[in-house]
């Protein structure tokens, strides 16, 4: 019963997010251009916070390898990613904080573990750490797509090449 006025904070914030309009373009949503999760989109702090996470809650069912078991689906690999391609770090951040782990009000996760821990699985994904961390906001990490392409260096080459373009080596 004590958990209850948490519990009500929580799915009021819930339905808020919820009421977000799902399908604007990511960059109409917050302004930010969209990114991909090879384009460095959490901290190597951030990814030691999510280990102890992933430690503390996660691992009794989805492992130490993340491989999962009969019963309990795999956070690494083709298998997990297939099933989330085309889909945002948003989609995953609201799907797992809402979902995982499964019966476990105790759990007591915070937004912010939620943030981290999926720092974790990425890292464990092999996608790269960057300048700043996974944010634990919907609305920020919907503009992140889950796919290996990067989207980033697309504008850092063209930026590059319009430098390149105005230093030109001296005689
Ligand atoms: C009690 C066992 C258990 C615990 C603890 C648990 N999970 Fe899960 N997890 C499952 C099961 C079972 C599923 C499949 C549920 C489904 O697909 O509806 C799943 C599915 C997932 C998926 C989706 C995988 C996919 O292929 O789409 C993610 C991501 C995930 N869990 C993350 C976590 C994280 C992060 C934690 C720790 C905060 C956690 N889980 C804790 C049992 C668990």
């Amino acid at each position: 019963m004590r958990a209850w006025p948490a519990a009500i904070v929580l799915l009021a914030i819930g339905c808020a997010v919820r009421t977000l309009p799902r399908d604007l373009s990511p960059a109409d949503a917050s302004g930010t251009p969209p990114r991909s999760l090879r384009d460095g989109v959490y901290t190597v702090e951030q990814r030691r916070r999510g280990e102890e996470v992933y430690f503390t809650t996660c691992v009794r069912c989805h492992k130490e390898e993340m491989t999962g078991s009969q019963i309990v689906p795999p956070l690494i690999g083709e298998t997990f990613l297939d099933r989330w391609r085309r889909k945002t770090a948003g989609d995953l951040f609201e799907w797992v904080r809402t979902s995982m782990p499964p019966g476990d009000a105790a759990a007591q996760m915070t937004r912010q573990k939620y943030a981290d821990v999926l720092a974790y699985i990425f890292s464990r994904n092999d996608f790269p750490a960057g300048p700043g961390e996974l944010a634990a906001d919907f609305g920020a990490l919907h503009t992140i797509r889950i796919s290996a392409e990067p989207v980033l260096p697309d504008v850092g080459a063209a930026s590059a090449a319009a430098t390149g373009a105005q230093e030109r080596p001296g005689p």
